[in-house]
């Protein structure tokens, strides 16, 4: 079911699907909820999938200004609200995993448990900042294509480049159609955002760290090294993925999510 929920001033769009332990799936930057397609079929049948377009992606509108992650986590606690859902499973990629870090910090009790899939827990260098503010200049003057040329590359393993150009030709128009003041917004968003490396072995809940094997902007020595970190954490390296492994080895990632939540139940 496709529906909207009257949040914190916007009307966030999301998708609910079927019933038992709730998941919550956030998508990464500068994508939107499709990029969960594939797990929405695949785990609807056993758990309750929900899926927000973040605000400021996808059909969930922003109004201009940075969106920080707290918002963004403070976001999901409202759906859970308006959903009745006292807690659920928060599973986030790549951005996804920064909003899930911030949802740690202020809702750790709504939390059965965590999903990070190729993200990171440190903040963004000195340098990585300096590319945000690039990117900002460079969305307010050319609009998303350049940032699709640039980015494309790096979001997807090589293998899935040569073998699979559906799942490029998805991932690039998933991001040209993102809005321009969304993607500015979490730029920011995401240059502002805390360390969540100490927040690691305070986590309470199960959490599961999923990353592609050719993830080249969190790699799995990365996730590797957040997983050591917490007290009940599990580690799944997906052969022949990069950064958004859920859209390029569906089946992979399905499977590791169904584990860990009907772990859970
Ligand atoms: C993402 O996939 O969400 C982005 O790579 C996150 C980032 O730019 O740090």
């Amino acid at each position: 079911m496709t529906a909207t929920a009257s949040i914190h001033g916007i009307s966030l769009a999301y998708t609910d699907a079927g019933r038992g332990t709730s998941v919550v799936l956030l998508h990464g930057f500068p994508l939107d909820r499709s990029m969960w397609d594939a797990q929405v079929e695949a785990l609807a049948p056993r758990f309750r999938v929900i899926v927000p377009d973040q605000r400021g992606f996808g059909e969930s509108p922003a109004p201009p200004g940075p969106l920080s992650m707290d918002r963004l986590a403070d976001d999901v606690a409202a759906l859970l609200d308006h959903l009745r859902l006292r807690r659920a499973v928060v599973c986030g990629l790549s951005m996804g995993g920064y909003v899930a870090f911030a949802f740690a910090r202020r809702h750790a009790d709504r939390l059965q448990g965590l999903v990070f899939c190729d993200t990171k827990a440190v903040a963004d260098s000195p340098e990585a900042r300096t590319g945000r503010a690039e990117m900002i200049e460079l969305v307010a003057a050319k609009g998303l294509e350049p940032i699709a040329g640039r980015m494309l590359p790096r979001l997807l393993a090589p293998a899935t480049l040569q073998r699979r150009p559906e799942v490029a030709e998805l991932v690039r128009r998933m991001i040209l159609r993102a809005p321009p003041d969304g993607v500015r917004g979490a730029l920011q968003g995401m240059a502002d955002r805390p360390d969540s490396t100490p927040l690691l072995p305070t986590l309470r809940c199960p959490a599961l760290f999923v990353v592609g094997a050719q993830d080249a902007l969190s790699p799995p020595e990365e996730a590797g090294g957040m997983c050591a970190r917490v007290p009940n954490g599990r580690l799944v390296v997906v052969p022949d993925a990069g950064h958004l492994a859920p859209m390029e080895s569906p089946a992979a990632v399905n499977a590791a999510l169904a584990e860990f939540l009907g772990g859970l139940a």
